[in-house]
């Protein structure tokens, strides 16, 4: 058994339109991450020489989504939007340069494991002209369905628009995924025609012509939740719950408390260490790094951040982008933090906005605290000392730096530096009347009018 080299073409032309939508279905997301580019991640794990994708003239913004996920990638324009068969088509260079495996893959289909593309490839070593992916669908609507012959070969698919009622109780259905012998290709998809309820040309006629030419094609079995394909917007929450559930069992087995499982929303990214402790409604945006031992409280908002080890955030705090927790940190009720470091043991614990500066080691951070960073025009730095301490309801307009272990006043708008060790105090002079409200209580009490 040699294992050939593999191309796989992944298909992303369709029109979508199930999805009403201004942007190409396959840009749609998946645990922070385009189907396109959960498909192309899979093609890679499955150990592809090389990627082709076929996009529909105009697509810019899917081409620049395949560069980005897989540099070297081939893109082709399907001129037309008639059908998988005429898609596949459009990558006739790619195949013609190539010499042995081929795996088409539909775009919209994200959840599909790499193992099973492999599989897909094994049925062909072990003898099978032609691949093909089926599952049992719970709900077959929609799907095509592999017509098996009484070996248990299929003998031809028929898509849902095209079948017989007896044909549509058939619950074994057409994952999308093939895999050919790249030499029989073109000899198959020259004789597909459009002779079919849509008037395209299906890439699933190739089975029967194959099978006509005493080419055998063998069933591949995966599970309905790979299979998924996503063609509306109702599919694509399911396919987010399918990752969801997946991903928060996997932080589970990696030692991760979750208290309410079912409440955590995972990134495809998203990192976590063990004897994690994470409580209800947190939601993580893409590159979330977390290290061991770390308290995430009730309700937060993370995206683009690393929380140090035994760090504690929340309840309800919010980490942007650049957001770099240090050990021991801690991050409190409605507190902001973007584009800052925050050095070990560092604090900010009631509402404040830390945005585009560093907090150095041990720092604490008053409540109501405000780092000013942006004019209108540019983004500028604060840079906050280690063992500083930050008064309630201060005011810092960056660009400025506090330095290490100085105070500040509270309620200050500190526009200039403070020195190390300096007291930083910015507020008028507090002023007293002694005896000044009961005397204003008993002129008021005369004046008032009876009710
Ligand atoms: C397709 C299969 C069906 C299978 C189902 C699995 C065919 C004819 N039908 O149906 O048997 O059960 O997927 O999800 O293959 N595309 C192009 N150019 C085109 C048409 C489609 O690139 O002209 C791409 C789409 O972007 C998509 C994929 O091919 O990624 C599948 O097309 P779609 O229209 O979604 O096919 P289904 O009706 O879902
Ligand atoms: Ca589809």
């Amino acid at each position: 058994m040699t294992t050939q080299p593999l191309l796989i073409v992944l298909l992303a032309a369709g029109k979508g339109v199930r999805m009403r939508s201004a942007i190409p279905k396959v840009l749609h997301a998946v645990a922070g991450r385009s189907m396109l580019a959960h498909a192309l991640a899979t093609a890679r794990a499955a150990g592809a020489a090389k990627l082709a994708v076929v996009v529909a003239p105009g697509m810019e913004a899917v081409r620049a989504e395949a560069a980005t996920a897989s540099p070297g990638i081939e893109v082709f324009e399907q001129p037309t939007q008639s059908g998988t068969a005429n898609a596949l088509l459009a990558a006739r260079p790619a195949l013609e340069r190539h010499r042995g495996d081929v795996i088409v893959l539909f775009a919209d289909t994200p959840l599909m494991q790499a193992a099973t593309l492999r599989r897909l490839t094994a049925a062909l070593e072990a003898g099978a002209g032609i691949a093909a992916l089926g599952f049992e669908a719970p709900d077959a609507t929609g799907y095509g369905r592999l017509l098996l012959d009484t070996q248990g070969r299929v003998r031809a698919i028929c898509e849902h628009s095209d079948a017989s009622e007896e044909e549509r109780r058939i619950g074994l259905c057409n994952a999308g995924a093939m895999a050919f012998r790249v030499s029989d290709l073109a000899g198959l998809l020259s004789r597909i025609g459009n002779g079919n309820a849509k008037g395209e040309y299906y890439l699933t006629d190739a089975v029967a012509i194959a099978a006509a030419d005493g080419l055998i094609t063998l069933p591949v079995a995966c599970t309905p939740d790979e299979a998924l394909g996503v063609n509306s917007r109702e599919q694509l929450a399911i396919a987010e719950g399918v990752f969801q559930q997946r991903a928060r069992r996997k932080v589970m087995e990696a030692g991760t408390t979750l208290v309410a499982p079912e409440t955590v929303w995972l990134s495809f990214d998203t990192t976590i260490g063990r004897d994690v402790v994470i409580e209800p409604n947190v939601f993580f945006g893409p590159g979330v790094v977390v290290e061991d031992g770390v308290h995430i409280l009730a309700n937060c908002h993370l995206v683009g951040a690393r929380i140090g080890r035994g760090a504690r955030v929340g309840p309800f705090a919010r980490l942007r982008p650049g957001a770099d927790l240090g050990e021991s940190v801690h991050v409190g009720n409605f507190v902001e933090v973007k584009n800052a470091k925050m050095e070990a043991g560092a604090k900010a614990n009631h509402l404040a906005y830390l945005g585009d500066g560093r907090v150095g080691e041990g720092a604490n951070i008053g409540a109501g605290t405000i780092f000013c960073n942006y004019d209108g025009f540019n983004k500028h730095f604060t840079d906050v000392g280690k063992g500083a301490f930050v008064g309630s309801n201060s005011s810092l307009v960056a660009p400025v730096r506090i330095g290490d272990g100085a105070y500040i006043g509270s309620g200050s708008v500190i526009t200039k530096n403070v020195e190390p060790d300096a007291l930083a105090l910015e507020r008028s002079t507090q002023e007293q009347r002694p005896g000044w409200a009961g005397k204003f209580r008993a002129l008021m009490g005369r004046r008032k009018k009876p009710a």
